[in-house]
């Protein structure tokens, strides 16, 4: 993974390396606000090994009796997860070992209804995931298809197909697993949701689906080697911080993160999330946005290219493609196509991303460039942490609490109140 800012106006940057400097420290040494969730930080090398080697028994045992995980959660418990599997599918008709399908990330009747259609003939298991075991989406769904998985097997067999991960000690996810005996794995105390995808909570499901999740281990394991490291002038996580507070600071309150291959597009979702709810505090934050490109050039590039200056943009690109096709030469080329002839399509996207980085930097937005090596666990745990050790210096650069989301209780408050909840 290289990171470029060679499109990006750098020359004031020096002005805040000692803020950035200050707040690494701040995270490193965890000296800041949040500092009982910085598991993640060392996570990579200090891991529960019993656990992992329970991991992959249990996602063995998924991928021998189960055609289907049904995995059940939303926010830091449903993105990573969805963000590794969704890059690392084939687009059309292959099926991993296990498929992977989602419950719980919205409230959806028509969706869940859909769903059990869809699993009605076929083996599944389901693995059910919340750190705090009382979130309201996912307990709907886990309520729902624990009757229908208990209707198919019977509740002794469902027992042995239901996985839960959840807080070691507290929940009501808790509670229940513990009554019924379900095989159950930990959310650590010390990462909060949207930092999960390295513990149980994206190991499970994705070694279930045949990713290999030793290989993610090693990205991450590789990614804090080079972003722990207390050196602004090697560390480009840091970098990376000092230059969006100076958007930021120069009025640039929206950050749009770009991709040219559209296995990337949950990758950008799992961004948004941890940077909107780590930042989006006290009226402050960069408001993070994605598109898909060259889809949405032909949407929001005309707002990007031409509307309000307010924006920069991180552009994900990748260097080796797996599978690629090339444009033949066509006798009549009545299509004008042929001073394409014996191009790759890869070539074609990549000068679409050159030729829309130039006419954006032309016409005001920065441009910073994070080029994957290519589209694999390795490289997708190396971003994530990447972006994790960002969005830390980037909070406490920011002056908020990068690892709360008090903003979150709000709706279900109301909601609860509509509802008739007891106690709202
Ligand atoms: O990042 C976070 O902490 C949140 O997005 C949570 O992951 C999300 O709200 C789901 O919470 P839980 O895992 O407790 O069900």
């Amino acid at each position: 993974m290289i990171i470029d800012f060679k499109n990006a106006d750098v020359k004031n940057l020096e002005n805040y390396k000692q803020k950035a400097m200050d707040a690494f420290n701040t995270l490193i040494e965890k000296k800041g606000e949040g500092n009982d969730f910085l598991g993640w930080i060392d996570r990579p090398i200090d891991y529960d090994k019993n656990e992992y080697e329970r991991i992959k028994k249990a996602a063995l045992k998924i991928q021998s009796d189960s055609q289907i995980l049904i995995t059940i959660g939303i926010g830091g418990s449903y993105l990573g997860t969805k963000a590794v599997d969704y890059a690392m599918k084939n687009y059309f008709g292959n099926t991993p070992k296990t498929e992977l399908i989602y419950a719980g990330h919205q409230l959806s009747g028509q969706y869940l209804n859909e769903l059990i259609e869809y699993i009605k003939d076929k083996d599944y298991s389901i693995n059910v995931i919340s750190k705090s075991g009382t979130t309201t989406e996912p307990a709907i769904a886990f309520r729902l298809l624990r009757e229908e998985i208990e209707k198919k097997y019977g509740k002794e067999e469902a027992r042995k197909r239901i996985y839960v991960t959840t807080d070691r000690k507290k929940g009501a996810l808790k509670t229940l697993s513990d009554n019924e005996g379900y095989e159950t794995f930990v959310v650590p105390d010390d990462i909060g949701g949207r930092f999960s995808v390295i513990s149980a909570v994206g190991l499970l499901p994705l070694c279930a689906s045949g990713i290999d999740i030793d290989q993610f281990m090693d990205g991450f394991k590789e990614a804090r080697e080079e972003f722990k490291v207390n050196d602004f002038e090697k560390n480009t996580a840091i970098q990376y911080a000092a230059l969006r507070n100076m958007y930021y600071e120069n009025g640039k309150s929206i950050e749009v993160l770009v991709n040219y291959e559209p296995k990337l597009k949950y990758i950008s979702e799992w961004w948004k999330q941890l940077f909107a709810e780590s930042e989006g505090k006290d009226h402050k934050g960069i408001f993070p946005v994605s598109v898909n490109n060259t889809t949405d050039l032909h949407s929001l590039g005309q707002m990007i290219q031409d509307g309000q200056r307010n924006l920069f943009e991180t552009v994900i690109s990748v260097k080796n493609v797996d599978k690629d096709i090339e444009i033949k030469s066509d006798e009549e080329n009545l299509d004008g196509l042929n001073y394409l002839s014996g191009k790759k399509l890869s070539y074609v996207n990549e000068m679409a991303m050159e030729g829309t980085t130039i006419a954006h930097v032309k016409g005001g937005v920065d441009n910073l460039r994070i080029e994957l090596e290519g589209i694999n666990p390795k490289e997708i745990a190396k971003l994530f942490y990447f972006f994790e050790i960002t969005v830390g210096v980037s909070g406490y650069m920011l002056g908020v609490n990068p690892f709360n989301q008090p903003g979150v209780e709000e709706y279900k408050t109301q909601m609860f109140k509509l509802l008739g909840k007891e106690g709202y």
